[in-house]
Formats: structure tokens, C-alpha cells, sequence
């Protein structure tokens, strides 16, 4: 008998302790060079490489919990009081709708057919059994922060983790690279930018590969959000990526980040603020300027949006010539304002006194995606 059906039908007569359960958690994340363009839309590759800045608190907790059944299903919960009692700040159970129940679905097979043979290539076994997956996010739907990086990457790591029968060795060696690697990559199927909530607090994606990019010199930082609009974006991120090729300033785009990326490394080496500030500013506005210059533009932007950049931009030396805010903006109208933590009380109180009509969110940088509390101790 296989090790893989040995593990199936010993998970199967028998009974899983009480309580199995695998629980992760997965942090946003904010890029400074942004992925916009897709060379391969079935496999989330990127016309170009980016560079984000892993956030902590602004998070997705996924939880699933595991039932004895010799076939697989996936049955998706409500929120769950373990899962609420596991995390500190509030959460916040995310709506499912019949089209992310669908996504959620899509990405388990991928999971399954995909991780499968690797950790049976590796020892670990794979076991199915009736899961049931809950997820919440530490901040509201439509709070102005892109949910599908963080909800992707606690999905994929509680996915794998939930079907690896070795579940104390999967606890101990996921983040071996070519374990996380592949993991990362499933990650980026469901959604391109999780790949680089896995690795922080820098991440660098590249092709089909994302990791972590040291900077020790660097200071910590924060990520302060104006919340312009909380509401829904007209125009999805998967459907920019498709617009977004058609701008007449698309041509020579992937070469331009690459050349900021190059300048980037550099500055994130020397802790050169200026400089990381200045590329972070000219790709978000090339970033948008695609979306702007379509035959048929569009916009993500409020008029409170370009109120707030012109105020940023001014108020660059408001700390020191050194110290300046690196700004930028996702596939939305809400303004960033990524500054040293050791400034981040006065920026919150200076943004708070200029902008006091929208919420303002802060959160600090992370180091990725990680498993919780008894996640992958299974005994079979
Ligand atoms: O991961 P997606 O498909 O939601 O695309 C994200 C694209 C941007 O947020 C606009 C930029 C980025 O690199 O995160």
C-alpha cells in the first residue's frame, strides 16, 4: 500500500483527534513597484518584477478544520469563536459570494493536484478528509486595503498544510525553499500579488518566483492609509491588468521597472530614503497614467486622492530632506504614506488634523505569511 493511501485510511477508520485544525494567518502587502500586465493569465506571470513592503496587522486568518471522510470536500464556515479567540485585534468575517466561494473551491483542486505529488516526493504523505475552511481579515471589506493577497496566501498555507499527513514535519520545514516555492507559486494562481505576502518585510517577485529581499540597513517602517473611498472598485485589479497594455505609454513599461528596480536594491541597500521615495512616487503615477491614457481611460482616482498627493509631495521635508514619505497608491484611490516608525505618531497626528474627515489606518511592516498554534499536528 502506498504511503499515501496508508495515511488516507488511517485518516479514514479512524477518528481525528478532537479539535484538528490548522490555522494561518497571511498579512497584506503594499508594493512600491507595482506588477501591472500579465505575460500568462492563466498562471499569474507578470509583465514585470515588483517590490512590496509586507505589512503585519492588516491581515487574513484561515482556519480549516478537519473531519475523518475517505473523500475529499470543502465546505465553506461562518467564522468561528477559536478563530476569533486566536487573534488579538478584531476580525472581520468576509462576505462570500457565490463568485469567491467559486475562486476558494478552484484554489483547493489547484492545491490538492499540485502539492500532492511533491510531498509525496518528499515523505510527508497527503491526506484528504472533509475540511471546512473559515476566514476572516483584521479589517473591513472595502476598508481601502486589497483583501486577496493576504486571504490567497492564509488560504494556500492552510490548504497545504491541512493536506500533508506529516503534519509536524510540515510545521517544521514548509519554509524550506523548495517547499514555500511552491507554495508561493500555488499562492499566485489564486491571486498575483500574494505571492509576496510569504516574505518580508521587502518581497521581490520576479517571473515565477518570489522572495525575500534583505535590507538590513534599512529602518522599520510603517504604512499609513488615507481612506478616500471605501467602496468597491468600477474597474477589478484582474481587469486593469488586461486595460492596462492597451495605454500608448505601455511600450518600454517592463523595462522602466526594471531600471527603477535596479535603483531600488540599491537604495533599500544604503537605507536611501530619498531615493526609494522617488521611485515609489514615479511608478505609481506611471502606474495610473496607463490607466488614464487607454482609448477609453479611466480612473481610480478622487478628486480627494490627487488633494492628497499634491499635499504629500509638499510636505516631502516636513520630517527632514531625509526622511521624506514614500507615497504611493494601489488599484484605488487611497493614498499610502510608508514612513519610519519612529515618525509615526507625528504623521498620524499631522494626517489625522489635515484629513480628519477620512479614516486613517496604520499598520506596522511584517515578515509574511506564518502557521499557528496546532496547525499541522495531526496525528494519524
Ligand atoms: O494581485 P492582483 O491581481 O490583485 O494585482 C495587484 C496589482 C496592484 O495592487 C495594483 C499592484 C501590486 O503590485 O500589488
Amino acid at each position: 500500500m502506498s504511503q499515501e493511501n496508508l495515511n488516507r485510511n488511517s485518516f479514514a477508520n479512524e477518528r481525528p483527534p478532537e479539535g484538528t485544525r490548522i490555522l494561518a494567518r497571511a498579512p497584506s502587502n503594499i508594493a512600491i513597484l507595482k506588477y501591472m500586465g500579465k505575460s500568462d493569465s492563466a498562471l499569474n506571470l507578470p509583465m514585470n518584477p515588483s517590490l512590496s513592503l509586507t505589512l503585519n496587522d492588516l491581515c487574513t486568518w484561515a482556519e480549516v478544520s478537519i473531519e475523518a471522510s475517505s473523500t475529499f470536500s470543502l465546505s465553506i464556515g461562518e467564522s468561528s469563536p477559536k478563530l476569533e479567540a486566536s487573534s488579538a485585534a478584531g476580525l472581520v468575517a468576509p462576505v462570500w459570494s457565490d463568485a469567491s466561494r467559486g475562486k476558494a473551491h478552484r484554489h483547493v483542486e489547484r492545491v490538492r493536484n499540485e502539492l500532492r505529488p511533491v510531498f509525496e516526493d518528499l515523505g510527508w504523505g497527503w491526506m484528504d478528509g472533509a475540511w471546512t475552511l473559515r476566514t476572516a481579515n483584521t479589517f473591513p471589506a472595502g476598508a481601502g486595503i486589497a483583501s486577496s493577497a493576504s486571504s490567497f496566501a492564509a488560504m494556500t498555507l492552510a490548504f497545504a498544510a491541512a493536506g500533508c499527513a506529516s503534519g509536524d514535519r510540515f510545521r517544521e520545514e514548509w519554509r524550506r525553499p523548495e517547499v514555500l516555492s511552491r507554495i508561493t507559486s500555488l499562492s499566485r494562481r489564486g491571486s498575483g500579488s500574494s505571492c509576496r505576502s510569504f516574505y518580508g518585510p521587502w518581497a521581490l517577485w520576479e517571473g515565477d518566483a518570489a522572495r525575500e529581499l534583505p535590507a538590513p540597513r534599512m529602518p522599520e517602517l510603517c504604512d499609513l492609509v488615507v481612506v478616500v473611498d471605501a467602496g468597491t472598485k468600477s474597474v477589478s485589479s484582474s481587469e486593469a491588468h488586461a486595460r492596462a497594455m492597451d495605454s500608448p505609454i505601455w511600450p518600454g513599461r517592463p523595462e522602466r521597472v526594471a531600471r527603477r528596480l535596479e535603483k531600488a536594491r540599491s537604495a533599500l541597500e544604503s537605507a536611501d530614503l530619498p531615493a526609494l521615495s522617488a521611485l515609489a512616487w514615479a511608478d505609481a503615477w506611471e502606474m495610473h497614467s496607463l490607466f488614464h491614457s487607454l482609448p477609453q481611460p479611466f480612473t481610480y482616482w478622487s478628486a480627494d486622492t490627487l488633494e492628497i498627493l499634491k499635499w504629500a509631495e509638499s510636505h516631502r521635508a516636513w520630517v527632514s530632506d531625509n526622511e521624506p514619505p514614500i507615497v504611493t497608491l494601489d488599484a484605488g484611490p487611497n493614498v499610502h504614506l510608508i514612513v519610519p516608525r519612529r515618525s509615526k505618531d507625528p504623521w498620524l497626528e499631522k494626517l489625522r488634523a489635515t484629513f480628519g474627515q477620512f479614516s486613517i489606518l496604520a499598520d506596522d511592516q511584517g515578515r509574511g505569511a506564518e502557521l499557528l498554534e496546532n496547525g499541522g499536528q495531526k496525528k494519524l
